[in-house]
């Protein structure tokens, strides 16, 4: 008989008293193996139409034919090096980003936490740099831009605050679309360094900024020598049908933080600067150990690559118009639909009630989608997705929306 292997992981029983996993998240009870495109695969065979993409990070769908053979090209040549060396894909990355932006240059870390916090740090400095000893950002309500300490203070919503005081502190938050709340704070408060925003609030329920408060909140920051810095983590990289967001209000940030869609699934998050805010970090105020390594870069210049190959963006926007216009016409006069909103493949569908049981409802009729803010269903599909899928996403939510509403 042979020996008991003591190396051999212990058995997973997900009815246990004690998972080894911390309970950080309230799963849904399966486990998905594969997938192809906008298609996946439990560990049953059961398969799903992937309206979530990962949470805005699938671009490309899975599998892609054109993004496996880059990267199992990339992990047999040159999985990690360091940042004490040029890392020459970086360099490539990066000059694609600005090129994209019209921005100056791009600092690389691994998630969008990090890219905020990266934000954060790059105001404070511009601050300190202009004798501004205690500066304040500006932020949101309904704001999300991560679960580190920084970003858990920035964000606003007080469910991700709680248990974690003390916040950090400098931020002064505002209502969404409020240009004369913002004009005051540029009156009465000198001590503000930059305004910190999210084009299309994500987790916060699909909530637009107008184009004419980016114009505006652009104004407000050149008048007053404020840092705009404009949190595109879930909305960028050609998600709306535009590469980022803002560029539909015609205007640049100086920061742009960016990471989920960024790599198609290998993580990576992303700082691009514009020139006021290009050279303030200098050698010894930031840095990353696995931030901008070979995979990772490989991943996001491959799916730029692919994204204009195969012309992604005029994709997401017809395919995003199409959806968007199929839902409308089935739920938009029901009561109980409040909005259907959004842009491109950024969807929400706001319901006059909580709604979180449709994520599980949809799940088993074979679709996967999120609920974010308790009553908004968000549909975050990859940017590959075909309008006969698009069809199939309406062909399955539609129904499930029709009965929650009428129990
Ligand atoms: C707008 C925005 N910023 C930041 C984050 C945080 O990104 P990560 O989960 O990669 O830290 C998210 C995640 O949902 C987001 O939607």
């Amino acid at each position: 008989m042979n020996a008991p292997d003591r190396f051999a992981p212990a058995a997973v029983d997900p009815g246990g008293a004690e998972p080894h996993v911390m309970p950080t998240y309230g799963r849904l009870p399966f486990a998905l193996s594969h997938g192809s495109g906008c298609w996946v695969w439990d560990t049953t065979g059961k398969k799903y139409l992937d309206a979530l993409a990962g949470i805005a990070v699938n671009t490309l769908g899975h599998a892609h034919p054109k993004l496996v053979p880059a990267l199992q090209d990339q992990v047999a040549k040159l999985i990690h090096s360091s940042n004490y060396y040029l890392v020459s894909l970086q360099e490539q990355l990066a000059a694609k980003l600005c090129a994209l932006s019209g921005l100056r240059n791009v600092f690389f870390c691994n998630s969008g936490l990090e890219a905020n916090e990266a934000a954060l740090k790059v105001a404070r400095k511009f601050g300190h740099d202009r004798g501004i000893e205690r500066p304040e950002i500006v932020v949101y309500e309904g704001a999300f831009h991560g679960r580190s300490l920084a970003t858990l203070s920035a964000t606003g919503n007080p469910k991700i605050q709680a248990g974690f005081g003390p916040l950090v502190e400098g931020f002064v938050r505002v209502p969404l679309n409020d240009v004369a709340a913002i004009e005051r704070l540029g009156r009465s408060n000198p001590n503000i360094v930059a305004v910190f925003l999210e084009v299309i609030q994500g987790e916060g329920g699909i909530r637009p900024t107008t184009i004419e408060y980016l114009k505006q909140v652009r104004r407000v920051c050149d008048e007053r020598g404020w840092l705009l810095m404009l949190d595109e983590v879930q909305c960028g990289m050609g998600r709306t049908g535009k590469w980022f967001a803002h560029q539909w209000a015609g205007i640049r940030p100086d920061v742009m933080p960016l990471a989920k869609g960024l790599g198609s699934g290998v993580p990576v998050g992303a700082i691009v600067a514009g020139p006021k805010a290009a050279n303030i970090f200098q050698p010894g105020n930031h840095g990353t150990t696995f931030g901008g390594n070979p995979l990772a870069m490989r991943a996001g210049v491959e799916t730029i690559r692919i994204m204009e190959e195969d012309g992604l963006l005029e994709n997401a926007a017809n395919i995003g118009a199409h959806l968007k216009g199929a839902l409308a016409s089935e739920l938009g006069a029901l009561p109980g639909v409040k909005e259907i909103r959004g842009q491109g493949l950024m969807i929400g569908v706001e319901l006059d009630r909580p709604c979180n049981v449709l994520t599980t409802r949809a799940c088993e009729a074979g679709l996967l989608i999120s609920v974010t803010a308790d009553s908004v269903i968000r549909l975050l599909p990859p940017l590959i997705m075909n309008r006969a899928e698009a069809d199939e996403v309406v062909e399955r939510l539609v129904p499930l929306v029709k009965k929650f509403l009428a129990e």
